[in-house]
C-alpha cells in the first residue's frame, strides 16, 4: 500500500522548472532513495513533501489525504519527519535534553492536558531513541560540542521524536568521515524496520547498501526508477549522473 503519492508535482522558480511533473509513490515500510546530479529537484521535491515549498502545480497524497497545500506543522503532526533543519537543535542543551523537548512537545499536541504520568514516557522515549540512534554515550554532551556526524544523528533523534510514519533524510552522510558514515548507515538501516524513508543521497555505496528501490532525478524529471542492480546498468543513469562520478 502506497504511504505517500505524488502527480504531476511541479515547482518553478520563475523561469526555471525545478521539479517538473513528478508522479511518485512510495510504499509503506520502503526504504527509497533519490538521487540525480547537483541541481535535479531533489531537496525541491522532498521542500514540498513537507509542506516547507508549495507545488506550482501537481497534488501530494499521505495515506490517501490531499496534503498539498497543508503548513509544515500540520504535515509534521500526520506524520513527516524531516532532518533539513538544523535549527531544530538547541545548542545550549544536552542530547538528552534536546530529544527530550521534542519527545515532550510532541506529547502536548497530542494532550493538551499535562498529566504527571506523561513525563515518564517521554523519558521512556527518549532512552528508546538514544538507543536507537546509538548516542547514548552522548546522552549528557551539550549539543554545541559534538562533532558534525553526531549532530546529524542528533537531528535525526529528534526527527524521531516526533513519533514519524514517513522520514524524509537529505543527504545524511554529507560531509561525515568514513566511520560516521558507516555509523549512520546503520543507523538508517535500523530505523528503516520500523519507518518508511526517502533518502536523497549523494553517496553511491550508501545508497546502493540501503535501498531497496532507487529513483533517479535529472534536470526536474524522474529519468529511472529500479532496483540498485537496475539503475546501476541503466544507460540514460549512467549518462546523466553515474557516468560523472
Ligand atoms: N529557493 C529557490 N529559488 C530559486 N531557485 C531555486 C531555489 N531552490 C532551488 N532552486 C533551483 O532549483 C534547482 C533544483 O535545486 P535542488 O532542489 O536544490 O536540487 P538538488 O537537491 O537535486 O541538488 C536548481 O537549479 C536550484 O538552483
Ligand atoms: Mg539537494
Amino acid at each position: 500500500m502506497s504511504i505517500l503519492e505524488t502527480k504531476d508535482v511541479t515547482k518553478r522558480f520563475g523561469g526555471l522548472t525545478a521539479v517538473d511533473s513528478v508522479d511518485f509513490s512510495v510504499n509503506e515500510g520502503e526504504l527509497r532513495a533519490l538521487i540525480g546530479p547537483n541541481g535535479a529537484g531533489k531537496t525541491t521535491f522532498l521542500a514540498m513533501l513537507s509542506g516547507r515549498l508549495k507545488p506550482t502545480e501537481g497534488e501530494i497524497f499521505f495515506r490517501g489525504e490531499d496534503i498539498t497545500n497543508q503548513p509544515p506543522y500540520v504535515i509534521s503532526q500526520k506524520g513527516i519527519a524531516t532532518t533539513f533543519q538544523i535549527t531544530n537543535i538547541f545548542q545550549g542543551l544536552t542530547v538528552y535534553e534536546n530529544i527530550w523537548v521534542a519527545a515532550n512537545s510532541r506529547k502536548k499536541k497530542l494532550n493538551p492536558f499535562v498529566h504527571f504520568s506523561r513525563l515518564k514516557d517521554v523519558a521512556e522515549r527518549t532512552e528508546e531513541i538514544l538507543e536507537l540512534v546509538r548516542i547514548k554515550d552522548k546522552a549528557n554532551e551539550i549539543a554545541a560540542n559534538l562533532s558534525h556526524g553526531d549532530q546529524r544523528l542528533l537531528e535525526i533523534a529528534i526527527a524521531l521524536a516526533t513519533d514519524p510514519q514517513l522520514l524524509l533524510l537529505d543527504e545524511p552522510v554529507a560531509g561525515l568521515s568514513p566511520k560516521e558514515t558507516g555509523e549512520m548507515s546503520k543507523v538508517i538501516k535500523d530505523l528503516s524496520k520500523e519507518h518508511t524513508i526517502i533518502l536523497v543521497e549523494h553517496d553511491m555505496d550508501v545508497v546502493m547498501n540501503l535501498a531497496e528501490t532507487i529513483t533517479v532525478f535529472d534536470s526536474g524529471k524522474v529519468i529511472a526508477e529500479g532496483t540498485p542492480k537496475e539503475i546501476s546498468e541503466h544507460k540514460e543513469v549512467i549518462r546523466a549522473y553515474l557516468g560523472e562520478r
